[in-house]
């Protein structure tokens, strides 16, 4: 494993949320991973006030429960030190020479040569700011060629395509595109890796991932929270934005890809940019039936009161952001003409999964149906990005005894059976990435944007016609019986999953 030279890890927003639950975190255990160099910084900027040993004490919560001894305290000790503040005000032109000023002295003491990773954990609208403000007092630049500057952006990116466009436009001003790193952190999900693995390092999967032998796909992302004190922010996003247009459309094109010719950063996401532009636009009329929307309302799970969404915390009472969605797509090209994806995510659903479902076509000639006990005539391979991650293949076998009864099977690979393999977090892979400066799984400018394309018609679609309908659901159940009427086939449905992979047949851990 390589580990990444020397470098200063810059923070906007190093006093918020995700510095503290997410980035700190994900950096202490590369430290503790020995991924880390001997030299580098992290340093935090942000307007509330800090001193650099009450940002280090404050920040230190947020990784203490990752060491389990008295080693691990050592190492947490002395991971904080790297960590230093700065009270710094986003839009003041002043600070970012103070802040030019401060990383001068770290990288003379830590012997860094100009390797800067600016982590923007900031709202989108103060991206290109930033990145203005930067250039103005030549922090982008890279003096030789060893040396390098980088920016992470945190999604959303742009709330529209037009938005988005503006964004990658401004930013290219300042920044070269392969300085710039988007992130999804879906991408780092070691499961959603695995699907490359799986389908391009299989022949026996790889043979089969086509329309002659695959019927339909669902990706299924549901969460079993609400939208928690994240109101605000929900109501300018709904599921669409936040969840669809960037991390599934993602699972999408790298379930549908066609192998790139190298594993290669550029290769790769040319293979998920043509995936996006061959998703088949939708009209108006296709939206309404191909596009399911839907909103918790109130209701009781487990004995406990549940609030709906109109009742959350900043969320407007007569809101009409929509908290889940079902839809059908498809990819015209040659491998996936006509072949549906159901695509799903919701908030205040009854569990946690993440999943994708591969069904296969059936037999062309059934010889083995009515009476007969196959469950149903598909096998599948269900690829679990979370929790309980792992792969299942279903099929029919016989029942052992007398005549020939079918019943469907299942075939199981967990990854915690991989021993001593604990799963990275997301944020610790695509940090170490960044840092290393490969950008495979980061998002591409032209990615971007086609995904935005496609689903900007519908967001067009919705505003045009706020009657709409928008279905309730009640909290902590699958969503608006409504997401059921987009299969094709009358007598198909949704796979409801489970937290546990397997042995569903015999319990169903919500
Ligand atoms: C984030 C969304 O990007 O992804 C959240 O903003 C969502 O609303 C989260 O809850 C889901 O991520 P995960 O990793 O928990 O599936």
């Amino acid at each position: 494993m390589r580990t990444p030279n020397p470098f200063i890890f810059i923070i906007f927003g190093g006093s918020g949320d995700l510095a503290k639950r997410k980035l700190i975190p994900a950096l202490f255990k590369l430290y503790k991973e020995d991924h880390l160099p001997g030299d580098f910084v992290i340093l935090g900027l942000g307007r509330q006030v800090f001193t650099d040993e009450s940002y280090r004490t404050a920040m230190l919560e947020s990784y203490s429960e990752l060491t389990t001894d008295s080693e691990d305290s050592t190492t947490a000790e002395k991971f904080g030190q790297h960590v230093y503040y700065q009270v710094f005000d986003i839009g003041e032109s002043q600070d970012y020479l103070g802040l030019k000023t401060r990383l001068t002295t770290l990288d003379h003491d830590y012997h860094i040569d100009g390797n800067y990773l600016y982590y923007l954990a900031i709202p989108p609208e103060l991206f290109v700011n930033v990145a203005t403000h930067l250039g103005n007092v030549g922090l982008q630049k890279q003096t030789n060629e060893h040396q390098w500057k980088r920016v992470i952006l945190e999604k959303p990116f742009g709330r529209s395509l037009a938005s988005a466009v503006q964004l990658n436009q401004a930013l290219v001003k300042i920044f070269d595109e392969n300085q710039i790193y988007r992130i999804d952190h879906y991408l780092g999900k070691e499961t959603v890796q695995n699907i490359l693995a799986l389908r391009f390092a299989n022949g026996m999967f790889e043979q089969i991932w086509n329309r002659e032998h695959i019927s339909h796909i669902e990706v299924t992302a549901a969460e079993n929270l609400g939208v928690e004190n994240r109101g605000g922010y929900y109501e300018t996003a709904g599921a669409m934005r936040d969840m669809v247009q960037n991390h599934l459309l993602q699972v999408v094109a790298t379930i549908a890809m066609d192998p790139p010719d190298q594993f290669e950063a550029n290769a790769i996401r040319d293979e998920k940019v043509a995936i996006f532009n061959a998703l088949r636009p939708l009209d108006d009329a296709a939206i309404q039936t191909n596009v399911i929307r839907g909103q918790y309302i109130a209701s009781t799970i487990r004995g406990e009161k549940v609030a709906g969404y109109r009742d959350e915390f900043k969320v407007a009472p007569r809101s009409t952001t929509e908290t889940f969605i079902a839809l059908k797509l498809y990819i015209d090209n040659d491998r996936w003409q006509d072949v549906p994806f159901y695509v799903r995510t919701g908030k205040r659903l009854p569990t946690r999964v993440t999943e994708v479902v591969i069904h296969f076509r059936a037999t062309p000639h059934q010889l083995f149906k009515d009476g007969q006990d196959l469950v149903s005539n598909d096998n599948q391979l269900i690829i679990r990005i979370q929790p309980d991650e792992g792969i299942l293949v279903k099929f029919g076998m016989k029942i052992p005894g007398a005549g020939y009864a079918i019943k469907n099977v299942g075939m199981d690979f967990h990854y915690s059976d991989l021993a001593d393999t604990s799963l990275p977090e997301a944020y610790e892979r695509l940090l170490l990435d960044a840092l290393l400066g490969d950008s495979t799984l980061y998002a591409r400018a032209d990615g971007v944007e086609a995904a935005w394309r496609w689903v900007d018609r519908i967001l067009t679609f919705w505003e045009a016609n706020p009657e709409f309908k928008l279905f309730g659901y009640p909290a902590g159940t699958w969503g608006p019986i409504e997401a059921v009427e987009l299969f094709n086939d009358p007598t198909m449905d949704w796979r409801y999953p489970c937290k546990n992979l397997t042995g569903e047949d015999t319990f169903c851990e919500l």
